[in-house]
């Protein structure tokens, strides 16, 4: 089906149907999205949203709840009245289980009476009705228009494994074609992650050095201060192996890894990321225990306040198993990566949030100061900070002022905020364009999410098949227990 990008196919009147309206999702990041590309002129100037979703809302519910959305957003700035007024006056809800057949003929009725040309669908419920809804879209005929397009988004987790996503996958593709769905990984969508790609491909002076040959190994950290909140019942099915490896640890890790692109259309970039996943060296059974580390937080104080522990959280089982702290060594089998490991960690309840990738180059070939090493054995090292302070920085050593023989380490830094004067939009905004632009660049294909599942559900089995009765535990506020560090020592690194 030919996916129209011109000006005018963009322009065309168009709805967002969000499922699940009534969720969080929509709340904090959806509808503060809209209004924020509805302020900067992006969507057509016919444009409507029809919320769809089972509590007992009126339309009146829906636009006072997308009102606080955007208020809450931009706290302590006050949302511009007219494009609010705007938003909120081709605001709709339809109110119904997701089964009912009448809740979508109230649907079709609607985008009917809407005139709208392009329709774009979002799947924002718990997976567990998303086949249904497919189902009832195509038995009302709305996944196809007669002129225009229609897409979906699909929001995470899609799947719980290899198999489910595949199923998924099917019961989708018996009513969309894979040009019209849309998986979101919302890290894609994050200014700094799709630096990663701009800085490795658009600057002749690092890629040369990005291989086996200067890279010692590479290290992936995403820690975030947050517990699981009132989540529990999704997270603690999932843990960080589906909730952040699955997905956007393993975008980080093809986009750290992946070769250039002949283009940079959405399947040019993809067919890259794709071989990386490809290249994996499975994690299998025994293997499942060696080359990976988990934990739970417990208990502990994160910036002066007293949090509970993991198995506290309301919601979790007092027996759960479940990690909020995933560590993984990977080797990427290819050329490129022969020999140098990447390990990757994420963590809920460390002491600050933090996402960067950092790249440790080898040491030079000969020692030839012999002087007193301040910067450490391995002082080359590139660190891509995706967040919160977005940025670049690279260490090495420098002779030290004065006439002790000392190397010391130094930095030169890239600060996104104060060279380009402000914070990076949204990841939702720049998605929520692409999917209405057609542009699937940074949406993950087919064989894409297969990959990330089948390298996940490896690991996955090769822990049912050895199971333990306890994970080790840290308190929160703290980097993690012992047992990390001794992973990662194991093989003679350490994390930074
Ligand atoms: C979500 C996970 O996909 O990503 C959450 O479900 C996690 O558990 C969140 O907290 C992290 O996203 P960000 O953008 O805050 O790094």
């Amino acid at each position: 089906m030919a996916q129209e990008n011109s000006v005018t196919e963009t322009d065309a009147p168009l709805a967002i149907v969000i499922f699940g309206v009534t969720g969080d999702l929509t709340h904090r990041k959806l509808i503060p999205a809209i209004y924020s590309l509805t302020v900067g002129g992006k969507l057509p100037k016919d444009f409507h949203i029809v919320g769809f979703a089972r509590r007992e809302w009126t339309d009146e519910a829906m636009r006072e709840d997308f009102s606080t959305g955007i208020e809450e957003s931009l706290h302590p700035d006050q949302p511009d009245a007219l494009v609010l007024n705007k938003i909120l006056q081709n605001s709709y809800y339809v109110q119904s289980t997701f089964e009912d057949p009448v809740g979508y003929a109230q649907l079709c009725d609607k985008l009917d009476a809407l005139k709208v040309k392009n329709v774009l669908f979002y799947l924002a419920t718990p997976p567990e009705v998303y086949p249904t809804i497919v189902e009832n879209i195509r038995a009302n005929g709305i996944n196809h228009r007669k002129s225009g397009w229609t897409r979906i988004i699909v929001e995470k987790p899609y799947g719980r494994d290899l198999d489910s996503a595949i199923e998924l996958d099917n019961t989708i593709h018996q009513v969309f074609e894979e040009n019209q769905i849309y998986r979101i990984d919302h890290y894609l969508g994050k200014e700094t992650v799709q630096n990663i790609l701009v800085f490795r491909f658009a600057n002749a002076i690092f890629e040369p050095l990005w291989n086996r040959r200067y890279v010692d190994h590479i290290q992936i950290n995403v820690a975030e201060t947050v517990g699981v909140g009132t989540r529990a019942g999704y997270y603690d099915t999932s843990g960080v192996i589906r909730d952040m490896f699955q997905n956007h640890l393993l975008q980080l890790v093809t986009l750290t890894a992946m070769e250039a692109p002949v283009n940079f259309n959405a399947d040019a970039v993809r067919d890259e990321k794709v071989k990386v996943l490809k290249a994996l060296r499975p994690i299998r059974e025994m293997e499942a225990i060696t080359h990976t580390f988990r934990a739970q937080y417990v208990s502990g104080v994160i910036e002066g306040v007293r949090v509970p522990g993991y198995k506290e959280e309301e919601g979790v089982p007092a027996n759960s198993i479940t990690e909020t702290m995933l560590a993984v060594r990977l080797c990427v089998d290819n050329w490129r990566w022969a020999g140098v490991p990447f390990y990757v960690r994420s963590s809920k309840r460390m002491p600050k949030r933090k996402t960067e990738i950092i790249i440790r180059f080898r040491q030079a070939p000969l020692s030839l100061f012999n002087w007193v090493n301040l910067a450490g054995d391995a002082p080359n090292t590139l660190i891509l900070n995706l967040q919160p302070n977005e940025g670049i920085r690279l260490e090495f050593g420098a002779k030290a002022p004065g006439p002790a023989r000392e190397v010391s380490p130094v930095i030169m830094e890239f600060d996104y905020d104060e060279t380009f004067g402000s914070d990076p939009p949204e990841a939702y905004q720049r998605l929520l364009l692409d999917s209405i632009q057609g542009d699937a660049t940074l949406f993950t294909r087919q064989d894409e999410v297969r990959g990330q599942w089948a390298f996940t559900t490896d690991i996955l089995k090769g822990w049912e098949a050895n199971p333990v009765t306890n994970l080790p535990v840290y308190e929160a506020g703290t980097w993690g227990p012992p047992g990390l560090d001794e992973f990662i020592q194991k093989n003679g690194f350490s994390w930074r």
